[in-house]
Parts: structure tokens; sequence; C-alpha cells
């Protein structure tokens, strides 16, 4: 077993802006030397309050497939035990992770899921497909004929806000404080700096809508939620369920459309080649896209026993670190999987969106609405391009892109 020192332990959270994303340097070091890496807890390291520290060391893991067979074993490897972020939670916070839909126990886990499944089923999302359609093109008729704008909030972050408030039933006064919650949220090691305290915000917003939703049912998500008498969830696990969908279904879709049109800039051959045959290749571009930039880059299970992972023997208790981004740039998945290939055979074979009882259930609106997105912006404005770098969030979970000014011509000039 190799020890980490402060420059190549995970927690630094300097180490995602300085690499640009997740640290693959050192991933393929300890895949080859050390797949189950021991990484120390590093008191230099901790964020401040009211985020939780990382108080004990855990395990990495970095070849796919021990990423796959942990993510697969919810009985084993659980997300309920001490919640699935990689920091060490004190008795509150970790009651409300426990109370959210990905920290239920199992068989909570899969009641909860039936009744959330049928509104992400094939057929509701393509009765949304008009209204995303739409959406992608208002976006880019408004920036289109301006020939420059701030790539993130101008235009990846509306089409997902628009589609997970009508998706949960969130009226539109609410929705510009609902997504500005959850960016605020999923900042998670910077909370300490904002004004505000958007889990609580959050909170008492979900709770104003499950009583109007009591009150008056809707088709929405959580007045379903609310109203399932079988489920009878208390308001903490409505407002965590409220919790989530406003972080995973916003953030993540989001910054992955930033991605996008990063990697274009940064491989113009492939840019080139996605512009030849837009129909042809956006869909598998969008999956390497997936595969090779991750926005959520980790999530944690619990060993609920003794025993082994990748060969090495884990204890009872022990914290397992599920690395998505580095399982995706595993060498004997994924052929030279530092090159970004749009032509890749097996790119959907990626774990971005994990896999398992926890798999994203928002994984196929997700790609609808990149593809609608980026769909449009290709073909209308294709010489997009970021003027100078883009900022990188602080954060050891999340490789988002948080502002990305870009530039093109404008779209009636082009014509
Ligand atoms: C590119 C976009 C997205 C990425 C990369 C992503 C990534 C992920 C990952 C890695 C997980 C697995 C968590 C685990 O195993 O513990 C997950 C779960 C989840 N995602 Fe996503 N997600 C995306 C979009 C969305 C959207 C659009 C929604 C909803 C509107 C959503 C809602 C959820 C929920 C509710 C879960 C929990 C599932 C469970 O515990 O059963 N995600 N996501």
């Amino acid at each position: 077993m190799t020890v980490s020192t402060l420059d190549d332990n995970i927690l630094n959270p300097d180490i995602f802006p300085r690499e640009k994303g997740p640290p693959h340097r050192l991933f393929d070091k300890w895949r080859k030397e050390d797949p189950v890496h021991w990484n120390p807890p590093t008191p230099a390291y901790a964020p401040k309050p009211p985020a939780s520290p990382v108080t004990k060391g855990f395990w990495v893991l970095t070849r796919y497939q021990d990423v796959f067979d942990v993510s697969r074993d919810a009985e084993l490897f659980s997300s309920h035990e001490a919640g699935f972020m990689v920091w060490d939670h004190d008795e509150q916070t970790l009651a409300q992770q426990r109370a959210n839909f990905m920290g239920m126990l199992p068989a909570d886990h899969s009641a909860v899921k039936q009744v959330l499944l049928p509104p992400f089923s094939p057929k509701a999302m393509m009765e949304l497909m008009p209204d995303i359609d739409r959406i992608a093109r208002e976006i880019v008729d408004d920036i289109a004929k301006k020939g420059s704008c701030e790539f993130v909030f101008d235009a990846a972050s509306k089409l997902p806000v628009y589609t997970f408030c009508e998706l949960m039933g969130i009226p539109e006064q609410y929705r510009e404080r609902v997504a500005q919650c959850g960016n605020g949220l999923a900042d998670v090691e910077n909370r300490s700096e904002q004004s505000y305290d958007p889990l609580l915000e959050l909170f008492t917003i979900c709770a104003e809508l499950s009583e109007e939703k009591r009150k008056s049912p809707d088709r929405g998500l959580l007045s379903a939620m609310a109203n399932d008498k079988s489920l009878n969830l208390n308001q903490m696990q409505l407002n965590m369920f409220f919790v989530v969908f406003a972080m995973a279904g916003h953030e993540t879709t989001r910054s992955t459309a930033a991605h996008f049109i990063y990697q274009m800039n940064q491989n113009p051959d492939q840019y080139k080649l996605l512009l030849s045959d837009v129909d042809k290749h956006l869909e598998n571009a969008i999956e390497e896209t997936l595969r090779f930039t991750n926005t959520t880059t980790n999530f944690r299970r619990t060993a609920m026993q003794d025993t082994v992972v990748g060969g090495y023997p884990v204890k009872k208790g022990d914290k397992l670190f599920l690395s998505y981004a580095a399982a995706n740039r595993d060498p004997s998945v994924f052929e030279n999987p530092h090159v970004f290939d749009i032509t890749r055979a097996n790119a959907r074979k990626h774990l971005a969106f994990g896999t398992g009882p926890h798999v994203c259930i928002g994984a196929r609106l997700a790609r609808m609405q990149l593809h609608a997105l980026l769909k449009q912006i290709v073909t209308r404005i294709p010489d997009i391009h970021p003027v100078g770098e883009p900022t990188w969030l602080h954060s050891i979970w999340f490789n988002a892109i948080v502002n990305m000014p870009v530039a093109f011509t404008p779209e009636r000039a082009a014509r």
C-alpha cells in the first residue's frame, strides 16, 4: 500500500482547479500500483462549517470493475449507514442524508422508487420532449444574435431548471430561487462563504409547497410524494427529496453541457467530425463527454461486513470512495482512455450515472436535454468557443465549470 502525502491526497480541494478536473495522473498511478488505495483523513483539508469534515480514512476505488461491483451491492455496501458522500457527518446531517432518497435503507428506497419511476419512463419523457425542444430553441434564439454570452447561466442552466421544476410541480415564482439554492448546495465545500443557508431555504420552500400540494394535488412529483398514503413520508423525507432534485436535476446537466463545449474546443478534430454529420455523431459525442468529464465524480458507500474489494481486505464500517471519474478512464475497459473520441464504440458503458439500485433516475432526461440544447448550439452557432479559461468549482465532488464566457459569429451575420 502506498502512503498519501499532502500532494496526492484526494481531499485537497485545490487538485481539481489545478488539474482542470479530476486528478487523472494520480488515479492512473493508483490504479496501476494500488487500485484500492487508502487515503488518510487530513485536517488541513477540512472544509469550514457548516460543511462536514472528513475524519476517517477511506478506500479510493479506481478500477471500473471495483466501482461497478460495489455499486451493484447495496446491502453489503450501504449508502444509508454513514451517508453517500465522502464527508463524515454529525448526527443531524446524517439523519438528513438517511431521509434522502439516495440514502434510504434498501427496502424504503425501492418503495419510493416505485412511485418515482413512472414520471421518468420513456413514455413520460417523450411527452416532455416537445417542451424540451421548444425551450432549447428559445434559449439559443436569445443568445444567437449577440455574438457572446456567459455560457453556464445564459445557455446551459435554463433547460435543466425548467424541466426539473416542471417535473416536480414547482410554480414559476419559486423557480429561480430553487435553482440558486441548488447551486449553493452543490458548492458543498464553500458553504461557509454563502450569505444564506441554501438547505434551510429549500426546506422552507418545500414545506410551503407540500402544504399546497396536500390541499390541491397536481400531476407533479412533489404532489405524488406528499400525498402517497402507502409511503407516508414525513416532512424531513419530503424536504430531502426536494433537495436532491434541486441539486441533481440541475447542476449535473448544466455542467455537462459546458464541458461539451469546452472539450469540443480542446479537440478541434473531433468537433470538425461532429459538425460533418451532427445527426450521426451527436448522441455518442454526449456519451463520450459524460465518460470523459464526469460532473459527479464520486459517491461513498460503507461496508456492512468484513469483505474483500478488488482483492483488498475491507473491514466492516470502512468507507469506500467510488471514483466514477477514475473508473471511466480505466484502460482495461476504455482503450486510450485519455483520448476524447466521439466515435468510441463503448462510450455508453461509462459509469457517469452510477450503476445498480442507485443508478441515476434522471439519466434519460439528462440525455434528452443535452441532445436538444447542444443540437441547437452546434447547428446554429457552430463556431462557439470559450473566451479565456473557464472557472472551475473549488470542489472534490463536482467537476463543474461555473463560469465560461463564450463568443461566436452572431446567427444573423452567419446566414
Ligand atoms: C449529466 C447529468 C447527470 C449526472 C452525471 C448524474 C449523476 C448521478 C449519479 C452518479 C448518481 C448515482 C448515485 C449513487 O450511486 O449513489 C445519480 C443518482 C441520482 N440522480 Fe442523477 N445525474 C444527472 C442528472 C440527473 C437529473 C436530470 C436528475 C433528475 C431530474 C437526477 C436525479 C438523480 C436522483 C434522484 C438520483 C438518486 C437515485 C437513487 O438513489 O436511486 N440526475 N445521478
